[in-house]
């Protein structure tokens, strides 16, 4: 299973209060954020840097800067949606697209209802996001979806995975790198991950 967990205590500790049922929409939703900023920051790690020059008010010197590719956020509808303000907040310039799925509660197969892109898609270093992985066919088929468009730089950021997810999308897709703050144990018999933190997209946005 390939897989970087990033196991900051920052990271551990909002998401222990992400999983806990009696936290509920406002605080998931700004925990969520906050942990997705941390995640991100882990994830930009090795971004290229270039040197510049740059006056400052007593002299010139020679700074480093971001070089490189441009960033493309992917949030897979409608759950990623509550991890974009995040990143969004540590990478300002990084263009958004949007991937419409919702899985069917009987078949557990994905559905696909949207899909609005940056055009320079191939161009772009992307991170998909979703806060859950349980049987990977969202993200697998996000990422069939991205790749058919030409996107060539693909990572996956999700908060919570069931290995049988990562073990589908390093199946389906061994270029793209898995980024998760845990993974859990398994998947129940309706597919949620056990001991997970119940549907991501409900507790975001107060639907049931
Ligand atoms: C959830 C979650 C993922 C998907 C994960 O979305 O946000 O997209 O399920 O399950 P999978 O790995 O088995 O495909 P859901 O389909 O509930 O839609 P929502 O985000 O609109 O609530
Ligand atoms: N989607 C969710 O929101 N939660 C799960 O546990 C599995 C799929």
């Amino acid at each position: 299973m390939q897989v970087k967990v990033i196991d900051h205590p920052l990271i551990q500790h909002k998401l222990s209060l992400i999983r806990d049922v009696r936290t509920g929409t406002k605080e998931f939703r700004e925990l969520l954020e906050e942990v997705a900023m941390l995640m991100a920051y882990e994830l930009t790690r090795n971004m290229p840097l270039e040197e510049t020059q740059v006056e400052t008010p007593l002299t010139t010197c020679t700074c480093k800067m971001l070089s490189g590719k441009k960033i493309g956020i992917v949030p897979i509808l409608r759950a990623g949606l509550g991890m974009v303000n995040g990143i969004v907040k540590l990478i300002p310039a990084a263009k958004v697209g949007h991937i419409g799925l919702y899985r069917d509660h009987e078949t557990l197969k994905p559905v696909e209802y949207y899909c609005k892109l940056p055009t320079d898609v191939a161009e772009r270093e992307l991170i998909v996001i979703d806060p859950m992985l349980a049987t990977g066919g969202s993200s697998v088929a996000a990422i069939d979806m991205l790749k058919a468009k030409g996107a060539r730089h693909i990572k996956l950021m999700c908060l919570v995975a069931a290995p049988e997810g990562v073990n589908l999308v390093n199946d389906h897709h061994p270029d793209v790198e898995v980024y998760v703050a845990a993974v859990d144990s398994h998947l129940n018999e309706n597919g949620y991950i056990v001991p997970g933190l119940g549907d991501a997209g409900d507790r975001i946005f107060g639907t049931k």
